[in-house]
């Protein structure tokens, strides 16, 4: 009982933050429909997902965002039981992993809720994005559930404890003896910043001794002039900034450093990006394709959909399959792919596979499906595989690329 005591706490503490007495009512009610269903209903999971989840989904989105945080943080989900296949496993930048499956930044922003995560059955966990310095972000409400779409529209604006205390976190995870998740970190840089390069700088120096990899996110639509950061001429800096900054690490001075780019890069902006990490003294480990999208395509004509910010989810879907299979091509494969954008199913993540990615992150669906999701897409990709006559994930990289070429 102690966890679910202090699971309590912190939710009365965050709904304290709630000024507004409706939305207190709200997570009030919605947090005691959680806890009474996970009493009631402790490992029946069909009964989570038909009673709990949609509880969740009562919430406001940011409120039903923290509180699905929260339950991850005290392991409060249903752990996986599954598996997973032969098929699936994989190596992830030189370590181990069961399953290609991972969590895309976002979700667990400040790093609180690692081994919930690793319980639901992800074969690795990406948090972040975080700032060097605390901010608050941008003002509420800022995500929108596009739910006829099976999408979300956020502009949090990079909302981080900031290095230190993530680093910290990470630091005793890394002690607890039961842990054993690879866990890489988003970089972003503060809204404010005055030295934005040195930022992530600064997330290589801080967090790159705790990270089994690292991101350099330069592709969210949230932060002014961050998406200018993947132009040739500022893009080259950064990279030369943040590899050199690897090597002065003593601990950990090989972590990987991954690229995440935007989904609304043009042919030529993809040329560039290229040939930046083809030069010696830029190159990354490897890509994450994609972050949300400033444009407004396959999406019905709700209210929502004009709210400002990036764009995530089915409508997301095929553009970012798109731009995995460019990306593929213009590296000729020697570059790692971690594929993102809208995936809901085993279906989509062979898709993201075939198209040219070795890994496959989710957060959208997610919040639509719960977190039974995970062991479905892992169950489907495996069956997938073993139909198409590949004996492991590793073999149907970007075997159908060109297929999904614009
Ligand atoms: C609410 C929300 C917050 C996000 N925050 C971040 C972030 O801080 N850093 C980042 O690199 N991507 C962030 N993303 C983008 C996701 O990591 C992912 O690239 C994108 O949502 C596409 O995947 P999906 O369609 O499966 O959600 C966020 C997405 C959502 C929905």
């Amino acid at each position: 009982m102690a966890p679910l005591s202090s699971f309590l706490k912190m939710v009365l503490q965050k709904t304290q933050k709630i000024n507004r007495l409706r939305s207190l009512g709200i997570v009030t009610a919605g947090a005691t429909a959680l806890l009474a269903g996970l009493t009631a209903y402790n490992n029946q999971d069909h009964l989570f997902g038909t009673f709990v989840m949609p509880a969740i989904r009562l919430l406001p989105a940011e409120a039903s965002h923290n509180l699905a945080v929260l339950a991850c943080k005290y392991r409060l989900y249903p752990a996986s039981e599954q598996m997973d296949d032969l098929n699936l496993h994989s190596t992830f930048f030189g370590r181990l992993i069961s399953n290609p499956i991972g969590i895309a930044a976002g979700f667990d922003k400040n790093a609180e809720a690692v081994i919930g995560l690793k319980d639901l059955g992800f074969g690795f966990i990406e948090v972040g994005s975080v700032t060097p310095l605390p901010q608050p972000g941008n003002p509420k409400p800022r995500v929108f559930r596009l739910s006829e779409d099976r999408a979300i529209i956020n502009r949090y604006g990079f909302n981080s404890d900031g290095h230190q205390l993530v680093a910290e976190r990470l630091r005793e995870f890394r002690q607890r003896e039961d842990f054993n998740a690879v866990v890489g970190v988003n970089l972003g840089r503060n809204r404010d910043s005055l030295t934005p390069i040195s930022d992530y700088v600064q997330g290589v120096l801080e967090l790159g001794p705790v990270a089994d990899y690292l991101v350099v996110n330069v592709s969210s639509p949230n932060t002014k002039g961050l998406r200018d950061m993947q132009c040739k001429k500022e893009l080259t800096t950064l990279l030369e900034a943040v590899t050199r900054a690897r090597t002065e690490l003593k601990t950990n001075p090989k972590v990987p450093i991954l690229l995440k780019i935007s989904p609304d890069l043009a042919l030529d902006d993809l040329k560039d990006i290229v040939a930046v990490i083809n030069t010696k003294q830029c190159r990354v480990d490897g890509l994450i394709v994609s972050n949300t999208t400033v444009a407004r395509e396959n999406i019905s004509a709700s209210k929502l959909a004009n709210e400002t910010g990036g764009l995530s989810g089915e409508p997301l879907r095929q553009r970012s399959t798109e731009l995995i299979a460019q990306m593929y091509a213009l590296t000729k494969g020697r570059v790692p792919i971690i594929g993102v954008g809208g995936v809901a199913s085993g279906h989509d993540a062979f898709e993201k596979i075939e198209a040219g990615a070795s890994f496959v992150q989710i957060y959208t669906a997610l919040v639509y499906e719960g977190p039974d999701l995970v062991d479905r897409i892992k169950e489907d990709l495996s069956q997938q595989l073993n139909e198409r006559g590949f004996k492991n994930v590793r073999d149907a990289v970007g075997s159908n690329h060109l297929q999904y070429l614009p």
